[in-house]
């Protein structure tokens, strides 16, 4: 059953999907970039490939879209609809084959075992709120795996945040033809130290002066712990975190195998 939660997060990501892109410098930039990070991480621990990769909150394809043109078969699912034709649009524009599918990563309309890598990348899973959520998640993510397969997953530093409790992000400038385009977040806190709302500000050039969007949506800010207990009990194992400095990428990066078939 879908709750509340659920269609603002969807709301919230279909409503940002045309405008996604302004959130990087360059796009193309992040999305070749993040790919060579990703390929690496995965070549490193499954051999060079081309491997089956389901990029499971693949929002407008910036991973999905990098790893498919160095070779990969990528598949792609995102809760928003809007996001996913956007991705499949984007890829075919640069020459790439992204099959990409509305599905709700708690639910992926996928059979067991038929990827080598399942990618939930750039902080997707704390859209989830509970653990039972998140588990339910994880466990469809294995599902999907094949035996020996690999999860790759990206969370926000939240060990930090929960210490410091920021109330805003720094403002990112982008240059785009029309003009520089300013995002930044408002993070209100609940009371439970764990939860927050985000208020998302775009400031978009206008012809009299700027024409601000905001979009809001709730998050968990998950520790490393809490994601690494419930990858376990989702029935993962070899669970590792790469920081950011060693990655090369923005956020800690967990890699982890399906139990009982643990290898490196
Ligand atoms: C911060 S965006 C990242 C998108 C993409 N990985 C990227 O970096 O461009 C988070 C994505 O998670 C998706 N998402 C949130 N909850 C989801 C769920 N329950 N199932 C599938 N996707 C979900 C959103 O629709 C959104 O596209």
């Amino acid at each position: 059953m879908e709750s509340v939660s659920d269609s603002s997060v969807r709301a919230f990501y279909d409503a940002l999907a045309p405008d996604y892109h302004r959130m990087f410098v360059d796009w193309d930039a992040g999305m070749a970039r993040q790919a060579a990070v990703f390929d690496d991480l995965i070549g490193g621990r499954l051999g060079a490939g081309p491997h089956r990769i389901l990029d499971c909150a693949c929002g407008i394809g910036t991973q999905a879209i990098g790893l498919a043109r160095v070779g990969h078969q990528v598949v792609g699912s995102d809760l928003s609809a809007v996001a996913v034709a956007r991705a499949v649009a984007e890829a075919a524009a640069r020459g790439a084959a992204l099959p990409a599918v509305a599905a709700d990563m708690r639910r992926l309309p996928f059979g067991p075992s038929g990827f080598d890598v399942v990618l939930c990348a750039d902080n997707a899973l704390p859209h989830l709120l509970t653990g039972q959520d998140v588990e339910a998640a994880l466990r469809e993510m294995r599902r999907v795996l094949r035996e020996d397969g690999l999860l790759v997953l990206t969370v926000r530093d939240y060990d930090e945040a929960r210490r410091t409790r920021p109330a805003a992000t720094p403002p990112q400038v982008s240059q785009t033809a029309a003009g520089k385009v300013i995002t930044f977040q408002l993070w209100q806190w609940h009371e439970d130290g764990e939860h927050y709302d985000l208020e998302h500000f775009q400031l978009v050039p206008a012809a009299d002066g700027w024409d601000v969007r905001v979009r809001r949506t709730p998050y968990w800010a998950l520790t490393r712990r809490q994601v690494t207990d419930l990858a376990d009990a989702a029935g993962f194992t070899d669970l590792t975190w790469h920081a950011s400095a060693l990655s090369g990428y923005y956020q800690p990066v967990l890699t982890a195998r399906p139990v009982g078939r643990a290898r490196r």
